[in-house]
């Protein structure tokens, strides 16, 4: 079967708020390069992507185009406006995307050590099924809370996962799913969960916890650690 075109959308325009610094995270640097050049790089090296596509705040627009030509001269890659909420980011890069495109994976930017196999995985599952995500198993037990922090329910921890991304879809099935939201307001926490919405069939791909989301400042000190002991 042949590879469908690939567009890459890297929501980049958080405030980096909760790392407690200026600079938003995914422009701090690791091992001499800004921690959104690491995730590019990662797409970089996937069979069939044909677009990239990066959201991120007025102020790094610039700087954004420049690391866009320089690591994908040979794509169409855009730069664009963010929004309040990740979601909302993730809107404004989906206006861009052609026509020509299959699947679209989206990819936080804070997320620079995601295998490339495990990418590729995810890219295979999401072309048979609608939707694939990479995610781990959940390590710790989890608890549901009501409004005074009572514990309401425990569920089983065997059908716990935790979500990372990438996040790919069918082009068609993701634009459905954020036409939907825009529609009826909803807001979610992925994009999985505005795809399960409509109905879409999303599966897990077991990923691995190297994959985590760059947050908080003992996040950085491990980012840092991984790598300079060569696991980027
Ligand atoms: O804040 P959160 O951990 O959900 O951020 C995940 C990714 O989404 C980060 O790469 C961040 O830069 C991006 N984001 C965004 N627009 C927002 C909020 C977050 O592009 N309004």
């Amino acid at each position: 079967m042949e590879k469908q075109q690939l567009a890459l959308i890297i929501p980049a325009a958080g405030s980096g708020e909760r790392l407690g610094g200026d600079v938003p995270k995914p422009y701090l640097k690791i091992a001499g390069k800004t921690i959104l050049e690491l995730s590019l790089l990662k797409f970089k090296q996937v069979p069939g992507l044909g677009e990239v596509i990066v959201s991120t705040s007025k102020n790094f627009m610039a700087q954004t185009e420049v690391l866009l030509n320089k690591i994908f001269p040979e794509l169409k890659t855009y730069v664009v406006e963010g929004g309040k909420e990740r979601q909302d980011s993730i809107r404004n890069a989906l206006n861009k995307i052609s026509g020509k495109t299959g699947l679209v994976a989206v990819h936080d930017a804070v997320r620079p050590f995601v295998a490339v196999v495990d990418i590729e995985k995810c890219v295979d599952e999401a072309a048979r099924w609608g939707g694939a995500v990479l995610a781990t198993r959940a390590k710790d037990t989890i608890k549901v809370s009501g409004p005074d922090l009572e514990i309401v329910q425990t569920p089983n921890r065997k059908n716990l996962w935790q979500a990372q991304t990438p996040q790919i879809f069918w082009a068609a099935l993701i634009r459905e799913a954020y036409d939907n939201a825009e529609k009826y307001n909803i807001y979610g926490s992925d994009d999985s969960s505005l795809v399960e919405q409509v109905g879409g069939k999303v599966v897990l791909v077991e990923g691995s916890d190297k994959n985590f989301k760059i947050t908080y400042p003992l996040d950085l000190k491990i980012a840092e650690y991984l790598a300079k002991s060569g696991e980027l």
